[in-house]
């Protein structure tokens, strides 16, 4: 006789059994909505989860915080000043695509927030961002649970690569376009060109006016 069917069918029933007990771990294991941050609880009026309280110093030493974001609309960006590629090239797109918006750029302005303070002091940022060719933009730094707290809030994975004084950070990319009431309004993506990041943010800016 075949045994073949028969393999088959024993090596299926094992398969469907691993898949049930692995959904079974995954559904005890998964968060709760309100563990998640599903629910909202650390956000208070945005769409999405992204966003909140956050105090830091800015690049001329003066303490902010998150109401820095009213009135204007808000391009927020997490990096540090010895990035070699991701930083430098994010905030060249962004003072290209700040020049496309015309009339409208002085309605934007451009956070960026260290996730290496051990370096990036005030003065660091300052100079940094000039050489960026954004000199308008605000640069925050803090204490590393300052910076630690603001990170977790605007979802922001970084990590330190390295000891001594070589080392580097990893980071997320992304950027995230901020309403005038401070609040979530779309994405930013490190790979959009220049007009395509003008786009959103000139799209975000119409729908509302
Ligand atoms: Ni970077």
């Amino acid at each position: 006789m075949n045994r073949l069917p028969f393999i088959v069918s024993v090596l299926c029933l094992v398969a469907a059994a691993l898949i049930a007990g692995a959904a079974w771990w995954v559904t005890r294991n998964a968060p709760s909505g309100a563990e998640a941050g599903v629910s909202g609880a650390t956000v208070s009026t945005g769409r999405a989860d992204i966003g909140g309280p956050f105090t830091l110093t800015d690049q001329d030493g003066r303490r902010v915080d998150q109401t820095l974001l009213n009135g204007k609309w808000t391009v927020v960006f997490f990096g540090f000043t010895y990035c070699p590629d991701v930083c430098p090239t994010t905030l060249q797109a962004l003072a290209a695509a700040k020049q496309q918006l015309g009339a409208r750029a002085k309605d934007l302005q451009v956070v960026f927030i260290t996730i290496d303070p051990e370096r990036d002091t005030p003065q660091a940022l300052k100079a940094y961002l000039a050489n960026a060719g954004l000199p308008e933009a605000i640069g925050l730094t803090g204490t590393p649970a300052e910076i630690d707290a603001a990170a977790k809030a605007y979802r922001i994975y970084y990590a330190k690569r390295g000891e001594g004084s070589d080392y580097t950070m990893d980071h997320s990319t992304a950027a995230y376009l901020m309403n005038p009431e401070g609040e979530f309004s779309r994405a930013v993506p490190y790979g959009m060109s220049p007009s395509q990041k003008a786009q959103v943010i000139r799209d975000a800016m119409q729908q509302r006016s």
